[in-house]
């Protein structure tokens, strides 16, 4: 299998897949999952191709972004095994991008799903975190109150729910600038 090519491949698949997106789930939130995942990989001793396919492929199939949940894994899976996964790696992949998800409260069972699930979470936190919360809500034309609310029910449970030592690390400073922002949202939205 040529990584390089398969890689590619992906980003052109994913490509067509994001391109209406509007809420938070666009090719650059993959891109910077994907070096996220190659960097918790990395730093936790596993080859960082399967991590990183993981990554590109992981909100293809969100609720938000498409109508058939199903239809839009089996198409995944079939270009999956077309571009030479095997069977066995089509599944480690389908069961860690489930394992992602943070609404579906899976726990993470392997070292796989720990380093991508991290990464994921690390872009719903920091500045990229806070950007996509906002975007999200004017998406949704929500009450700003209500994306404010999404730090408290999400954003700030995500430093504690890390698995690995680098992704509690770059966590850190990630958490003290949401807190900062909230803080400071609190208290403009009180004087005024
Ligand atoms: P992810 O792609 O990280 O799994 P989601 O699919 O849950 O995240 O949501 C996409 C982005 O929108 C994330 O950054 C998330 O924090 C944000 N988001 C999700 N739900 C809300 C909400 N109710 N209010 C504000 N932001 C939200
Ligand atoms: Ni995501």
């Amino acid at each position: 299998m040529d990584q390089n090519l398969v890689m590619a491949e992906i980003k052109a698949y994913i490509s067509i897949k994001f391109q209406k997106d509007k809420s938070g789930h666009d090719l650059a939130h993959m891109d910077r999952v994907r070096n996220y995942a190659r960097m918790l990989a990395v730093s936790e001793g596993l080859d960082s191709f399967l991590p990183e396919v993981i990554a590109l492929c992981h909100d293809i199939c969100d609720h938000k972004l498409t109508e058939d949940e199903e239809g839009c894994q089996k198409e995944l899976l079939s270009f999956l095994s077309k571009l030479g996964f095997s069977l066995k790696e089509t599944e480690t992949i389908q069961k860690a991008i489930h394992a992602i998800s943070f609404s579906k409260g899976l726990k993470a069972e392997s070292k796989l799903e720990q380093v991508v699930q991290d990464a994921d979470r690390l872009d719903a936190i920091g500045a990229m975190g806070i950007i996509r919360a906002l975007q999200y809500g004017f998406s949704k034309n929500r009450d700003l109150s209500l994306t404010i609310q999404h730090f408290d029910d999400k954003l700030f449970k995500i430093k504690d729910l890390l698995h690995t030592r680098l992704a509690k690390e770059i966590a850190e400073d990630k958490h003290v600038l949401m807190l900062a922002f909230y803080n400071q949202y609190q208290k403009e939205s009180e004087q005024t």
